[in-house]
This record gives C-alpha cells, structure tokens and sequence, in this order.
C-alpha cells in the first residue's frame, strides 16, 4: 500500500533569520531539497513556489504577487497561492512551517512503508 507522506527540511533557523535574510526584497531564490525555488512575501504570508513556470518552463524569479495570486513576469498567467491552479496548468508549491526550531519546508512523496 502507498502513502502520501511529507518530508520536512529546515531552510531557517528562525523566522527573524528569514526576515533579515529577506530584508526589504519580496522574493528570496532557494535551493532545497533538490529543487530551485523562490519564497514569496505576500503581504504577511510566505509561499515557497518552483522556480519553473508550468507554461513554458521559465523561471519564476521576477514573479509578482497579486492579492492570492502569483503572477509569472513572461505571459503573465495567474497561479493561486492556495492551490497553486491556474489556466488549465499546475504549478509546484510547498507548504511552509513556523516551529520554535525553525522555518520548515514540506515534500510530499510515496512511500510504501
Ligand atoms: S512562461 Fe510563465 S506564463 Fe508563459
């Protein structure tokens, strides 16, 4: 039988090491997990995005949030942040968690155990 099961990866020691790392930029490029991603400030929530526009495979860097949508800078097709659905395409996003040892990063993967 498989499972969906969630790896956790630690990107920041603290949310104040994530803010000063951010500074005053809106978006942060990352590498994790194997895969490049960029962390999106949107107002006072973080998203963490594939660096890799479903479209045509482009990158995300210069991509712009709109109220719950991220925007990519090329075509300007529209993503949800929630769910990550947007013209008929799918973009990766990451779920994100604040811990007291942390700022966290979920994988989802199968596992048969
Ligand atoms: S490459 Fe992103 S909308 Fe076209």
């Amino acid at each position: 039988m498989f499972n969906m099961k969630t790896k956790w990866v630690r990107f920041f020691s603290s949310e104040e090491e994530l803010l000063e790392t951010l500074g005053k930029r809106n978006s942060l490029c990352l590498e994790l997990n194997g895969k490049n991603l960029i962390l999106l400030r949107n107002e006072d929530q973080f998203h963490l995005i594939k660096d890799k526009c479903p479209h045509q495979g482009l990158s995300m860097k210069e991509a712009k949030c709109e109220g719950n949508y991220v925007v990519c800078p090329f075509h300007q097709y529209r993503f949800s942040l929630e769910t990550g659905r947007g013209h008929g395409l799918y973009l990766d996003h990451y779920p994100i968690e604040f811990r007291e040892d942390g700022v966290f990063a979920g994988f989802e993967y199968f596992s048969i155990f």
